[in-house]
């Protein structure tokens, strides 16, 4: 492929992908999505690279460039099993961090490195070692959704795909749950274990609330309300079902409600409707201004410039390391 191709040969090539997103993306904006991405397919086979893409990621990269696309869980298995000797992570930091800690002689990418989280934000390795000892004995479990300083101190990592089974896991009748103190008391309520929280929310999720939901189905009779476990409690309780990204996209496959809500971040719901277009999706949009940090234009300087490499000081990588394939091992 010429470099030099013009426009209309970046249309006519990626057409076939455009095809795949029509209805979500107006044809007036193809043009120029076209050229990055039609770049971008070169790029990765000339760099032996895959791209793992989280399911908040835009449709333009998450049906049209990405490799792999899941849940931060499965983000971080498939991590694991990849042959390309380049990682880049469409998703926010923490995630790119797993990616390194299980890849450690990979090349591992992230197009933006402000690409942060709030919940990585709310907690630092200090402050998972006052816990320790304000709680000698009882066991840390530590989202995902941490540095990899954070996963260090921890004894088992957790996404929000496996949470529930983690901590049952533990068979102990106390965990410390990091940082995440919503996902905390929702699997304190499913499990039934004693959970030590912290203060750490999820800045898109903790902006929903029970009324939202009791306003969405007075305005949207018959409509089934799917939320994250990031959401407050009481948004949980008032749903029709609570899972992980994962799970909500199974649900709707599985069941095909004819109206849904996913009380989650708004990239999804452009996502799974490209996927079933029988199903309705009411779209309250609560944007993660991390992950929309990740465009296509910065995937294509990634591969041009193999930046941004994540790295993780090796003293750190071990034990952080430990923690992660402890939770892949249930
Ligand atoms: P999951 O995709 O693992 O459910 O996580 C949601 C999330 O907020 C990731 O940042
Ligand atoms: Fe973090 Fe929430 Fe954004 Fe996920 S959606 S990356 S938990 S701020």
């Amino acid at each position: 492929m010429s470099n030099s191709a013009s426009s209309a040969d970046h249309v006519v090539r990626t057409t076939p992908l455009y095809d795949r997103v029509k209805s979500v993306i107006p044809a007036i904006e193809w043009p120029a999505f076209a050229e990055d991405i039609d770049v971008i397919l070169r790029l990765k086979r000339e760099r032996d690279t895959v791209i793992l893409a989280h399911n908040y990621q835009t449709p333009e990269i998450f049906h049209c460039v990405a490799d792999i696309v899941g849940d931060s869980l499965a983000l971080a298995r498939e991590a694991t099993k990849t042959d390309a000797g380049m990682i880049v992570l469409a998703g926010v930091h923490f995630m790119a961090e797993t990616a390194k800690l299980l890849n450690p002689a990979k090349r591992v990418l992230i197009p933006d490195l402000r690409a942060g989280c709030s919940l990585a934000e709310s907690i630092t390795a200090a402050d998972v070692r006052l816990l320790r000892e304000r709680y000698p004995g009882v066991p840390i479990v530590t989202y995902v959704n941490t540095s990899a300083a954070v996963k260090a101190e921890s004894d088992i990592c957790c996404t929000s795909g496996n949470a529930r089974k983690v901590v049952e896991s533990l068979g102990v009748p106390k965990v410390v749950m990091l940082p995440d103190e919503y996902l905390a008391q929702n699997v304190a309520r499913e499990t039934g274990v004693e959970i030590v929280t912290w203060a750490g929310h999820c800045e898109v999720h903790e902006r929903f609330s029970a009324k939202d939901v009791r306003q969405l189905r007075a305005g949207h009779p018959g409509v089934v309300v799917l939320a994250h476990p990031e959401c407050p409690p009481d948004v949980v309780a008032e749903a029709d079902f609570a899972g992980s990204t994962a799970a909500m996209i199974d649900y709707v496959a599985e069941r095909q409600p004819p109206r849904v809500v996913l009380m989650t971040e708004c990239s999804m719901s452009d996502n799974v409707a490209v996927q079933h277009p029988n199903v309705e999706f009411i779209r309250p949009c609560n944007l993660c201004p991390h992950m929309k940090r990740i465009t296509l234009a910065n995937i294509r300087r990634s591969l041009e410039t193999l930046t941004h490499e994540v790295t993780v000081d090796p003293t750190v990588a071990a034990p952080a390391r430990r923690a992660v394939e402890r939770m892949l091992a249930i």
